[in-house]
Formats: structure tokens, C-alpha cells, sequence
């Protein structure tokens, strides 16, 4: 397969994670036949610094002319603590995802065996939590009409939804289900949002063509209480654009690390592939950052175009590196962990060559060799 992929490696560890994915794209291209285009672009405060946009036009032609997005992190304290800033490197990323019509999130989370003791959570809660968020991204109140009076004491956003956003999403959440443990839970505030109401009515007329998917609903309050008290009860969790925001991030507490959350935004013509993480400009450049998340979104972007068997080789390489703790320091009980670079290289070098890779790390553990 031919692709043309648009990468936006962005601000603060985004350029160094993506070139972990970017690498392991080559490897996967190699090894299985097919042909990747890398072009990159500008976006968030990287491009506010050199055009004064953070979605520069030659950016959304750049992704308009691919058929999928590559996207590292953004954002920047410079911004962060200027509550006054007219122009912000997130609104690269909202422009983006709202022009390209991504209107569905998915963010996968999982507890990796490995990983069990990472969480701050008790290893009987988490072990074997598999949970899918699909969250709605181009609707609701990040989008909804924005207003500050005169005095600027006042400010208003507005939360919007329509029927058509409602169900188009939700039909995603559906089909994904099928294909798992049949079972969607519909995250609301019903009790008091009408907008809450509105997703309930929709999602509820929905259901009825998926009789093998069970529907079930959870207030927002309630479901963060329950994604840390007991994940393992939900299989896809469908909600709306900021509950699925603020949902995700404590989902990826039952990971271990928020360096291993990818995501994928679908629904326009263009995918666009990240991980959940910010911009962590604090590791910029200083090699410690996971590029996990960002690997995993490279898979994710194969799944999308339906390249299974590559996909699933980044996921058992990625396993690999956590069975054998070849990761950075988030997740590493060695102290230390290794660098962004060797963990791209390991999970490349898997791919290429897996047999090898594993002889060569059982033979180190034997203390036979040091070829790796
Ligand atoms: C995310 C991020 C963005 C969001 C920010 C950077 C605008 O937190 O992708 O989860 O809120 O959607
Ligand atoms: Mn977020």
C-alpha cells in the first residue's frame, strides 16, 4: 500500500516522539511491502513562533494532499500562563481537527500485565481492564459560541449538539463494540445538562440497530468514580467532546503512564493519529520521554487502513519492550530506564527482525551476549 503521511511533530518532546513512530513506520514499510511518504509541517506554538499561525495554510494543504496525519504534541508554558493570549498553539489542533471533520476520538486503554504495578492503582482493580473511549471532537462546548463582556467579568461557553453530531459518533461507538465486548456505556450529565438529554434520546433510538450491543448509561461524576473503582466493567465508553477530554487522562492511570495512551481522530477525509499526552516541555530534548503512545498511534493509523497483521506487529513489539523493560524511565523500575531513542530502535529492530531480536535477548539474559 501506498501512503502519503503528513507529520506534525509540534512542540515540546512532539518532534522527538514522532520520529520514534516515523521510524517504526519505515520498518513496517520494509519489512512488509509498502510505500510511505513522510512530509512534515508546522503546527502549534512552533508555528505561532515562525508564521504568527499555529495552523499555518501550507500545513492544511500539506494534510489535505495525505491520507493520514502524524501528530506530535502542543502547546507551551509561554501561552499556558497568558490567560490573555488571542493566538494559542491548542487552537492549531482544534482548527485541525474541526476543518478535516474529525468528529470521533478513540482512545484505547489498557493494563498491561507488566505494567500492573505502575498504576498507583491496586493491581487487583486493574489487571485486565481493556476500555475503548470514543469521544466525540468537533462538537459541544469546546466549539460552542464564546463570549466575554466589556468589563471582561463575565464569560460564557456554549455546549451544542446536534442530532446528526450525536449519531454519527455514536454509530462508531456501536460498530466498535461489536467487534469487542458488546457493551457501550453512554457517559452524561443528563441529571441537569439538556445536552445530556439530547445524547440519551439519540443514542437510545441508535441501540436498536445494534441488538447484539448493550447500552447502558452512567452519569460523568459517577463514571469517573467507577473508571478507578472498577474499570473492568467497561468495554466502549461513548461520550461527549470534554467528559471524553477529562475521562481519558484518568483512564490512563490504569495504564501506568500517559506515555502509552495513542489515539486516533477519524470521520473526515483524513485521519489524524496522536498520542494523548501533551507537549511535556519540561523533557524537551532530554531523551526520557516515552514514545510509546506515539508508536502505538502509528498502529493505529495502520488499523485504519486496514493493515492488521502490521499493526499487530508494533503492538507485540511494544509489548516486547515492556516485558523486557527496554522503556524510559515513567515506566521503568530500573531507575534510569533508557532513552526515546533506544526504545524506537528496539521496537524498530523487532519489527525488522523478530526471531533475531528475541534470540538476541535471550542470550542476554544468559549473559551470553551484548549484541543488543
Ligand atoms: C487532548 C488535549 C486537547 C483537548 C487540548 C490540547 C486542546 O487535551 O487532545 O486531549 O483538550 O482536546
Ligand atoms: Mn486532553
Amino acid at each position: 500500500m501506498k501512503l502519503n503521511i503528513a507529520v506534525l511533530p509540534g512542540d515540546g518532546i512532539g518532534p522527538e516522539v514522532t520520529q520514534q513512530a516515523i521510524k517504526v513506520l519505515k520498518a513496517v514499510a520494509l519489512e512488509f511491502d509498502h510505500t510511505f511518504n513522510f512530509k512534515e509541517a508546522l503546527v502549534g506554538a512552533i508555528a505561532i513562533e515562525e508564521t504568527g499561525n499555529p495552523l499555518p495554510d501550507e500545513t492544511i494543504k500539506l494534510c489535505k494532499a495525505s491520507n493520514a496525519i502524524l501528530f506530535g504534541a502542543i502547546g507551551d508554558p509561554k501561552f499556558d500562563n497568558d490567560p490573555s493570549a488571542k493566538v494559542r498553539p491548542e487552537q492549531g489542533l482544534l482548527r485541525l481537527r474541526k476543518e478535516f471533520g474529525m468528529f470521533a476520538n478513540i482512545r484505547p486503554i489498557k493494563a498491561y500485565e507488566k505494567l500492573l504495578d505502575k498504576s498507583p492503582l491496586k493491581e487487583a482493580i486493574i489487571k485486565g481492564t481493556d476500555i475503548c473511549i470514543y469521544r466525540e471532537l468537533t462538537g459541544g462546548i469546546y466549539f460552542g459560541e464564546k463570549s466575554l463582556n466589556e468589563e471582561k467579568t463575565i464569560a460564557s461557553d456554549l455546549c451544542q449538539y446536534s442530532k446528526e453530531e450525536i449519531e454519527r459518533v455514536a454509530h462508531l461507538a456501536f460498530k466498535a463494540a461489536q467487534s469487542r465486548k458488546k457493551k457501550v456505556t453512554l457517559v452524561d450529565k443528563a441529571n441537569v445538562l439538556e445536552t445530556s438529554r439530547l445524547w440519551r434520546k439519540v443514542v437510545t433510538e441508535i441501540a436498536k440497530d445494534y441488538p447484539d450491543v448493550s447500552l447502558d448509561f452512567l452519569f460523568v461524576d459517577n463514571a469517573a468514580m467507577q473508571l478507578i473503582l472498577n474499570p473492568k466493567q467497561f468495554d466502549v465508553i461513548l461520550t461527549e467532546n470534554m467528559f471524553g477530554d477529562i475521562l481519558s487522562d484518568e483512564a490512563s492511570v490504569i495504564g501506568g503512564s500517559i506515555g502509552l495512551l495513542a489515539s486516533a481522530s477519524i470521520g473526515g477525509k483524513v485521519g489524524m493519529f496522536e498520542p494523548i499526552h501533551g507537549s511535556f516541555p519540561q523533557a524537551k530534548g532530554k531523551g526520557i520521554a516515552n514514545p510509546i503512545a506515539s508508536i502505538l498511534s502509528a498502529a493505529m493509523l495502520l488499523e485504519h487502513f486496514g493493515l492488521h497483521k502490521e499493526a499487530r506487529r508494533i503492538q507485540q513489539a511494544v509489548e516486547k519492550s515492556l516485558e523486557l523493560e527496554i522503556t524510559t524511565s515513567d515506566i521503568s523500575t530500573k531507575n534510569s530506564g533508557v532513552s526515546t531513542n533506544r526504545v524506537g530502535d528496539f521496537i524498530e529492530d523487532f519489527i525488522l527482525h523478530p526471531e533475531e531480536t528475541n534470540l538476541n535477548l535471550n542470550n542476554i539474559h544468559l549473559g551470553q551476549s551484548t549484541i543488543i
